[in-house]
């Protein structure tokens, strides 16, 4: 399968995807909130109506015993997570903006004790909430009017995602926003990973919904998504190897330009490549050291193995058929010397390269207990770089480092000033980043200190006030750079 071949669709495949459990949802409040306004309590449709919101949160509760809506200029989010626009949703997500904020209302938090509300219960809420709608102050009344009714199974959500006051804010948000979604990709994949292992059902719908976000993520913030690749959980280092694959595919896929929902298939993907480990014995896939010839085969199983399992989540068989190669291709190499050997001749699909190089680039810079010494971000791409042409794409790899930067973000960098730096914001194909001051602790630490432009000068000498003296790979003073990244 050749990624040019694969021509995009005219209109945005997701706008004819079935609903998710969370637009489901949102269409379930807006039916509910607009049948009260013309029916009576005992009208069939009404009483459908409330059942079904009923058990559109019930869908989406598995696993919190709470569902919260939130309404953010403009946009949705749902469990704090952004619904994305598709066309059939966004007359939807427009009004229900609108109807909130004409009454003051951030978001509603609904508990799954709403199971037990009578439909009259549900029809009051919906009823009070129109009205609000005619009172000066809104949201005071709703809130006064709910404690009335004795309707404890929803309360009004105060705490906006971002402080309109606060110029920062939007930013801290999307940093949180950011760092909770990387938590959310890592435990959808696992479970993912758990479920095929343990040969139960495994949907894709929630990891698909994750790959969206993160594009959403990306779109939004390009320069922090970049950073979310260095959060490393060691105790789950296959699904963090396989979150960061993701995103680093993705940023390049981004940089090449590639469409939206290419990148969020790409993502998927990156999520993806590894599944098959779930089957390579824990103590080869942790053992401290060199593997045996015997063993390096046993783990040289995972692609394909990850190419058996993905056939085996339930998905669309276009959509599946659309995940195979890649993963299949990730350990192949450029010059398909790699593995599984196959007689076919044909050069790796642009996705399988992009993947080669994301995968590569995050296993050598992730500090392994059993690794003596581990490669600076920028050494690393040097190392790479030698392999273009035989295990990269030549021209792909170049762009990567290009999109990296020379020193990538969370880099440690010993400055001539005598002063530690981490790379915070790099612009693509930059030499000289944004840093980190990092301050001595006294305590064999560090806090963070002021941050800079490596390309500042002195105005009067025109010299540059820092330069880079050495690289360093964080670990290498016990850093975790994500703890100074967000
Ligand atoms: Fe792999
Ligand atoms: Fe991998």
């Amino acid at each position: 399968m050749n990624e040019s071949s694969q021509s995009l669709p005219s209109t945005d495949a997701r706008d004819r995807s079935p609903s998710t459990a969370e637009e489901g949802f949102v269409k379930e409040l807006n039916r509910l909130i607009g049948v009260v306004k013309i029916h009576e309590e005992n009208n069939r449709l009404v009483i459908e109506s409330a059942e079904n919101f009923i058990r559109s949160i019930s869908g989406l509760s598995a696993e919190e015993d709470q569902v919260t809506i939130q309404f953010i200029r403009g946009q949705v989010f749902l469990q704090n997570q952004k619904i994305p626009y598709r066309r059939d949703m966004e007359p939807i997500l427009h009004k229900l903006c609108d109807y909130f904020s004409k009454r003051g209302i951030g978001g509603l938090r609904f508990y799954t004790t709403i199971s037990e509300a009578s439909t009259r219960g549900l029809l009051t809420f919906a009823r009070l909430l129109n009205q609000a709608g005619n009172e000066k102050n809104g949201l005071t009344w709703f809130a006064r009017k709910l404690t009335d009714e004795r309707i404890a199974w929803v309360e009004i959500v105060h705490e906006p995602l971002a402080r309109e006051d606060d110029p920062d804010s939007e930013t801290l948000d999307l940093a949180a926003i950011a760092k909770k979604t990387y938590v959310q990709v890592l435990a959808s994949v696992k479970e993912v990973a758990r479920k095929v292992r343990a040969q139960e059902r495994a949907g894709i719908g929630k990891t698909l919904r994750m790959a969206q976000n993160m594009v959403d993520l990306m779109m939004a913030d390009a320069s922090m998504f970049k950073a979310l690749s260095t959060i490393r959980i060691y105790d789950d280092y296959t699904f963090s190897h396989s979150v960061n694959v993701a995103i680093l595919s993705m940023c390049l896929g981004r940089y090449i330009g590639l469409s939206k929902n290419s990148l969020e298939r790409l993502g998927l993907c990156g999520l993806l490549h590894d599944i098959g480990k779930v089957e390579v014995p824990e103590e080869i896939l942790n053992k401290p050291g060199k593997l045996s010839a015997g063993e390096f085969e046993e783990m040289k199983k995972h692609a394909l193995n990850s190419v058996r399992l993905i056939v085996k989540i339930q998905a669309s068989r276009d959509r599946k058929a659309r995940l195979l190669l890649p993963p299949f291709e990730h350990h192949l190499k450029y010059d398909l010397t790699g593995y599984p050997q196959t007689d076919r001749k044909k050069p790796i699909t642009l996705f399988g390269r992009i993947l080669t190089i994301a995968d590569v680039y995050d296993a050598v810079t992730s500090p392994r207990v059993y690794r003596p010494t581990i490669l600076s971000p920028d050494r690393a791409l040097g190392m790479m770089l030698k392999g273009a042409g035989k295990d990269f794409d030549p021209i792909l790899i170049k762009v990567f480092i290009n999109m990296l930067g020379v020193y990538p973000i969370g880099t440690l960098l010993k400055l001539d000033t005598d002063e530690m730096a981490l790379v915070k914001e790099t612009r693509e194909e930059a030499d000289r980043p944004r840093v980190l001051l990092l301050i001595p602790n006294g305590r064999g630490g560090f806090d963070p200190g002021e941050k800079v432009n490596l390309d500042a000068r002195d105005p009067k000498s025109g010299e540059y006030l820092r330069n880079i003296i050495q690289s360093y790979h964080p670990s290498a003073f016990n850093i975790q750079t994500a703890d100074f990244m967000f």
